[in-house]
C-alpha cells in the first residue's frame, strides 16, 4: 500500500476520494482514532469507485501501524477552522496532535514522504519535519496548490476565459499573508495584465486571500478543493511527474531564507521536493513574502519542538 491518509474527517475523506478517482494506488489506507469513521468513509468511497470501474480499494482502519508500508503518508489529523477563526487560531490544539501523530508515523516508517495538511499549515509542516527527522525533501505542506485553485477560479470569473488556459501561482504563508503572484500567473503563457486591469487584479488578490473564510462561514469547512490539491501533489510523486507546484518547504538559503517552512514553488517527483524554484520577486512581493515568513516564524517559536 503506497498511500496512507491519517485523519478521516471531511478533508481526509475528500483526499481519499480524489486519490481513488485518480487510481493512484490499488490500495489506499484511511486511518483515524475514531472507531468506525474511517471504515464507514472507506465503504462509501468504495461503493462509488466500484461502479466507476476504478481499481483503488480504500481500507478504513484504526490501526496506525499500517503506515509502515507506505511511500506517501498524508497527515490531515487535527481540528479544522471554524467560522470566524484564522488558521493560526488552531496552533496550540493542532500542534500537540501533529507532534503525536508525526512521532507515531516515524516510529513505524523511516522512509515515507510526508504531506502535511493540518493547519496552521506552515508551522505544522515545520513541526512534522522536526519531529519525524525525515530529510527536508520528504516533508511538504499542502497550501499553495489550494490557494492557487482559488486564484485561478477568480481569474476565470473575471476574464470568462477557459479554466484550462489559466496558470496561477500563490506563494508564502498558507494564511493571512498568502501571496497571489499576478506577475507569475498567465493565460496560455500571456501575462495576466493583458486581460485584467489593475483594479481587477487588486480585487482578485484580496478575494483569493479571503475566500476560504467565506466558504467556512457558508458551509462550515473547505473540503473538495483541498482534497483535489493533495491528490495532485500525491500524483506528482507517484508518477514522478516533476510538476512545479507551490508547497510549504523547509528553506535553507533559498529565497535568502533559513530555517522556516513556507510556501514556494517546487519541482515534485518520486523523491518528493526535488528542487525549489526561486523567483525574482519585486519590492512589493518581497515585502509581502517577508510578512508571511514573519508570521510563520512567530508561530514556530511557540511550538513544542
Ligand atoms: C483552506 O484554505 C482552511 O486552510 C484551509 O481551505
Amino acid at each position: 500500500m503506497t498511500i496512507s491518509i491519517i485523519g478521516s474527517g471531511k478533508v481526509g475523506a475528500s483526499i481519499a476520494l480524489n486519490c481513488g478517482l485518480r487510481e493512484l494506488d490499488s490500495k489506499i489506507n484511511l486511518v483515524d482514532i475514531i472507531e468506525g469513521l474511517p471504515q464507514g468513509e472507506a465503504m462509501d468511497i468504495n461503493h462509488q469507485l466500484s461502479v466507476q470501474g476504478l481499481d483503488s480499494d480504500l481500507i478504513g482502519t484504526n490501526d496506525f501501524s499500517v503506515v509502515r508500508d507506505s511511500k506517501i503518508v498524508i497527515l490531515v489529523a487535527g481540528v479544522g477552522r471554524k467560522p470566524g477563526m484564522t488558521r493560526m487560531d488552531l496552533l496550540k490544539t493542532n500542534a500537540s496532535i501533529v507532534k503525536d501523530v508525526a512521532t507515531k508515523i516515524s516510529q513505524h516508517n523511516k522512509n515515507a514522504i510526508l504531506i502535511v495538511v493540518t493547519n496552521p499549515l506552515d508551522p505544522m509542516t515545520y513541526l512534522a519535519l522536526k519531529t519525524t527527522k525525515y530529510p527536508k525533501n520528504k516533508v511538504m505542506g499542502m497550501g499553495g496548490m489550494l490557494d492557487l485553485s482559488r486564484f485561478a477560479s477568480f481569474i476565470h470569473e473575471y476574464t470568462k476565459l477557459s479554466r484550462e488556459s489559466i496558470s496561477a501561482m500563490v506563494i508564502s504563508e498558507h494564511g493571512e499573508k498568502m501571496l497571489p503572484l499576478i506577475r507569475f500567473s498567465s493565460i496560455s503563457g500571456i501575462p495576466l495584465n493583458n486581460f485584467i486591469n489593475e483594479n481587477q487584479s487588486n480585487e482578485i488578490y484580496e478575494k483569493t486571500k479571503q475566500v476560504a473564510a467565506e466558504v467556512i462561514k457558508l458551509k462550515g469547512a473547505t473540503v473538495y478543493a483541498p482534497g483535489n490539491a493533495v491528490a495532485t501533489m500525491t500524483e506528482a510523486i507517484i508518477k514522478d511527474k516533476k510538476s512545479v507546484i507551490p508547497l510549504s518547504a523547509y528553506l535553507e538559503g533559498e529565497f535568502g531564507v533559513n530555517d522556516v517552512c513556507i510556501g514556494v514553488p517546487a519541482v515534485v517527483g518520486k523523491d518528493g521536493i526535488e528542487k525549489i524554484v526561486e523567483l525574482p520577486l519585486n519590492d512589493f512581493e518581497r515585502q509581502e513574502f517577508e510578512k508571511g515568513i514573519q508570521n510563520v516564524r512567530e508561530a514556530i517559536s511557540s511550538l513544542p519542538l
